[in-house]
């Protein structure tokens, strides 16, 4: 089972078609994804188009069902969206003892029910984000090609180390990649901030994924309200983002195999 968070504490650097699209690539690869918008912007309906009666906070604080608040977007893709209301649901567990394990325990007892569970948060770092975290212990950080989001990207590495060392977190949560998006080997900009982002990679040992290209195909499908697969399955950021969810998926699977390898006999 592969669980991450969709984080950057820039706005605008495609953390939410990443979550969308890779939601898509996992779900046509095979697999069952619960996607779940924890955006009060509420992106995730916004961007696929959904219309759901119930959302995060009916869930998370009014105790409706799960199965009733979650969106069907997708034969396999399973969605929790996200509204305004998601800010009075944070302000409602704030003042609630282990408020950080909301989510663990929330989705917990659902991820037999999926092999992916990917979470889309807001730019700055709350509460739900930091709930995220704790849930899936990974994190994926698209940075787009601009020195304020290959910053946000490495202010995610503190905040990590902050709650990592805050909570005592066993096993720490850690990032599964970074990931460079909307790139436009054209322009100058480009080699700069990519060669900084394996700067940052390198320092904290952690993968530089495959880019995925700029391609107005995505805002395009946006405007629609489309999955990029449905808008246009040849465009040029879906077969990048595919080679990606093989990457994840790849490596997800040795940590699988190695956890089997320690189980005893
Ligand atoms: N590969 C791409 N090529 C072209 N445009 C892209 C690409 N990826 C994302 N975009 C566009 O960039 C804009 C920002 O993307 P997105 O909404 O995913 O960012 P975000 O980080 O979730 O933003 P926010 O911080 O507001 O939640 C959108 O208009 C989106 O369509
Ligand atoms: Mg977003």
């Amino acid at each position: 089972m592969i669980k991450l968070v969709v984080s950057n504490q820039r706005g605008g650097v495609g953390k939410t078609t990443t979550a969308t699209t890779l939601a898509r690539c996992f779900a046509d690869l095979g697999k069952r994804v619960l996607l779940i918008d924890t955006d009060s912007q509420g992106s995730v309906s916004a961007v696929l188009g959904l219309k759901p009666e119930f959302s995060l906070y009916d869930f998370l604080i009014s105790g409706i069902a799960f199965k009733m608040c979650i969106v069907d977007a997708h034969p396999r893709i399973d969605v929790l969206c996200s509204d305004r209301r998601t800010m009075e649901a944070e302000d409602v567990i704030t003042s609630r003892m282990g408020r950080e394990m909301t989510f663990e325990q929330a989705f917990g007892p659902h991820d037999q029910e999926y092999d992916c569970v990917i979470i889309d948060v807001a730019p700055s770092l709350t509460l739900f984000q930091t709930c995220a975290m704790m849930y899936t212990r990974q994190l994926l950080i698209p940075a787009a090609m601009d020195s304020l989001s290959a910053a946000g990207a490495a202010s995610n590495f503190q905040a990590v180390d902050t709650i990592n060392r805050m909570f005592k977190v066993s096993p720490p949560i850690c990032t599964i990649g970074i990931l460079p998006v909307i790139v436009d080997r054209r322009l100058q900009m480009t080699d700069t901030v990519l060669e900084a982002l394996e700067g940052l990679a390198t320092r904290e040992s952690v993968p530089l994924l495959p880019v995925v290209r700029t391609d107005t195909q995505v805002v395009k499908a946006g405007r629609v309200k489309k999955f990029l697969a449905d808008f246009d399955p040849k465009s040029k950021a879906l077969e990048d983002y595919f080679k990606v969810a093989q990457v994840l998926l790849a490596g997800s699977k040795e940590i699988a195999d190695v956890k089997v390898i320690e189980q005893p006999a």
